[in-house]
């Protein structure tokens, strides 16, 4: 079964993303001029997370500018009341802004440049880190911005799969990689459940809603949480207390 399964892979409904999706749109048309180099699957990730923010006036910021070809995208994306920022560390990248696009210039592996940039744009409604995709600057961007953003805000790291590779600090389940540290936020989210083994619920824990991840991505959605509440509705019951499980299991 797991061998079909597995030569299955690829096959079936296309992965690729909708035809109607406007960020493809842009990226496939003769408006986006300057070079962007993406995986063709983030374009729906970035459909699904973002477009409740299209036609509001927030803030987005991406890491990572390169040629800035994405900065346009995302500001023809989200409407001309929000405001784009595209961070590097290649000072070349300044040119790249324009009316409604900063452009900022530091290290997001400097947690002292990291917090520099909270306090300029204090409750961005999303954050997108295509930096430079080691672990050390994937972890302090995350641990030093994720904290600051809107309470209703969303957090993507792009190009996970350098969590397995050697150049940039990974390797398959080595820890401190960025991966098996979204895998850690899976107990803090659960934390209330999890008893005395675990730390208990943390701030992460009180405000984030989900994780959701996909091919070399991680998206977290940021939501005020009140602890989990079990609720029972209906009248009739023929059954009363959950059984518990069999021995041994
Ligand atoms: C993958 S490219 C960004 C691509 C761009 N987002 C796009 O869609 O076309 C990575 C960028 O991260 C920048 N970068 C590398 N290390 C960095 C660091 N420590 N801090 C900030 N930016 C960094 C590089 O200069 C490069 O421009």
């Amino acid at each position: 079964m797991l061998r079909r399964l597995l030569r299955n892979v690829g096959q079936g409904a296309p992965a690729g993303p909708a035809e109607d999706n406007p960020l493809l749109a842009y990226a496939r048309s003769p408006r986006c001029e300057r070079v962007m180099i993406k995986w063709l699957h983030y374009f729906d990730v970035y459909h699904r997370h973002l477009s409740r923010l299209r036609g509001q006036a927030i803030t987005f910021i991406e890491i990572g500018v390169f040629n800035g070809g994405s900065l346009p995208m995302w500001r023809d994306y989200f409407g001309p009341q929000a405001h784009i920022v595209g961070v590097d560390i290649n000072p070349g990248c300044a040119r790249y802004a324009e009316p409604g696009i900063d452009v900022v210039i530091g290290d997001q592996g400097d947690r002292g440049f990291l917090r520099e940039l909270r306090d300029r744009y204090p409750g961005a409604a999303a954050l997108l880190d295509d930096g430079g995709h080691t672990m050390q600057q994937q972890i302090a961007t995350f641990e030093e911005l994720y904290p600051s953003l809107d309470p209703a805000g969303v957090y993507l790291c792009e190009d996970l799969h350098t969590s397995y590779l050697a150049p940039f600090g990974g390797g398959y389940r080595r820890p401190g990689t960025f991966v098996e540290m979204g895998k850690s936020l899976v107990d803090r989210l659960n934390a209330a459940h999890v008893g005395d083994d675990g730390a208990g619920p943390d701030a992460f824990t009180v405000s984030t809603d989900s994780l959701h991840f996909y091919d070399s991505m991680l998206v977290i959605e940021r939501r005020a949480r009140a602890a989990p509440e079990q609720v029972t509705f209906g009248r009739l019951a023929d059954f009363h207390g959950v059984p518990p499980p069999p021995p041994g299991a």
